[in-house]
């Protein structure tokens, strides 16, 4: 297939590309088509025939999606004029291998790939989702000299949708009434932020679960309910990866979501990855904390409010994160 089609004059359309056409990647172009986040995908990967076949297969959908164009190329022309740039290429996390045991081959990756990419979409917003993320986040920062605010990391946007899954679950509240973010490393050294969650405007760590028509209570919350919890969300990548190889759905639905607050400049609060410099004492590190995410990228970082624990798990993360980015001379 050829490049996108040029925009006719004087409409402004959104454009949006996927730097790989892996399984994360092209569920990503597929999820952000199927959620109507921009008019044309644009899938890049350098296997030729696996990215235009991508595309085929996606494009075949297009009449029963909102109005939308998808167009795949090994070209990175395809990526021109952007206006969000969501990488996804890299080397995938065997069964049993963590994300950070992937930094070196990804890290070489994003020394050369994004020069090349900030060179055809200059002004787009930038979105890592290649993992080590905070890691990936940081060089590719450091190799575009681009601003921090418009390049950024999904980070633990996917990690808090498992937490407000699983919440869900044990509680039985509907997902969306359960506010509830994971910050840190998206990886190992995650850290549930508990202390300002909530359920409705219930505190979490008070809920006292809900009282049923015959008087019983149901899904109560224990603390050691909430460890149970907060190990099944770092657990989830490596059960999904033994299991199919690969995690693709949750992560393409919630990098869609990040797209969809950049597009549509809403000022979502996400947690995803950006260069903290004196966030909470933490500085010169890219990790996930509750950000404000729209047409500028990351608008604002939240100062919320965090339990002695929650801040020093974040430092450790900060600390962990530091010292793997060193290794690589970054
Ligand atoms: C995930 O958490 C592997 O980072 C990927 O699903």
């Amino acid at each position: 297939m050829g490049h996108a089609e040029p925009r006719p004059q004087g409409r402004r359309t959104t454009k949006l590309a996927v730097v790989g056409a892996g399984s994360v990647g092209a569920t990503m172009a597929y999820a952000a088509l199927m959620r109507g986040a921009a008019r044309t995908v644009a899938l890049y990967d350098i296997n030729a025939a696996k990215v235009e076949a991508e595309a085929l297969d996606i494009g075949h959908g297009i009449q029963f999606m909102p109005m939308a164009d998808v167009v795949g190329s090994d070209d990175i022309e395809v990526c021109r004029d952007a206006d969000v740039v969501v990488v996804t290429a890299g080397a995938k996390q065997k069964p049993g291998q963590s994300r950070l045991d992937l930094a070196q081959a990804t890290v070489s990756l994003v020394r050369t790939m994004l020069p090349q990419l900030v060179e055809v979409a200059p002004d787009a917003i930038y979105v890592m989702v290649t993992n080590p993320v905070d890691i990936v986040t940081y060089a590719a920062l450091k190799v575009s000299g681009l601003p921090d605010n418009q390049l950024f990391g999904s980070g633990t946007v996917l990690d808090s949708s498992r937490l407000r899954y699983l919440l869900h679950r044990h509680t039985g509240v509907a997902v969306q009434n359960i506010h509830a973010y994971i910050a840190g490393e998206h990886g190992d050294s995650e850290i549930p932020l508990w202390s300002s969650a909530s359920i409705g405007s219930v505190p979490l760590t008070e809920w006292p679960g809900m009282i049923g028509p015959d008087g019983r209570t149901t899904g109560r919350l224990e603390p050691a309910d909430r460890e149970k919890i907060a190990e099944e969300v770092v657990n989830s990548a490596y059960r999904i990866i033994a299991g199919k190889g690969a995690t693709n759905y949750a992560v393409a639905l919630a990098g869609s979501r990040i797209i969809e607050a950049v597009l549509n400049d809403e000022n979502r609060i996400l947690p995803v990855s950006s260069l903290l410099q004196d966030y909470r004492g933490i500085s010169d590190v890219c990790l996930s904390v509750p950000s404000v995410v729209g047409r500028q990228g990351v608008q604002a970082r939240l100062e919320i409010s965090m339990s002695d624990d929650e801040l020093q798990g974040l430092q450790r993360s900060a600390h962990a994160l530091r010292d793997v980015a060193r290794q690589f001379g970054l």
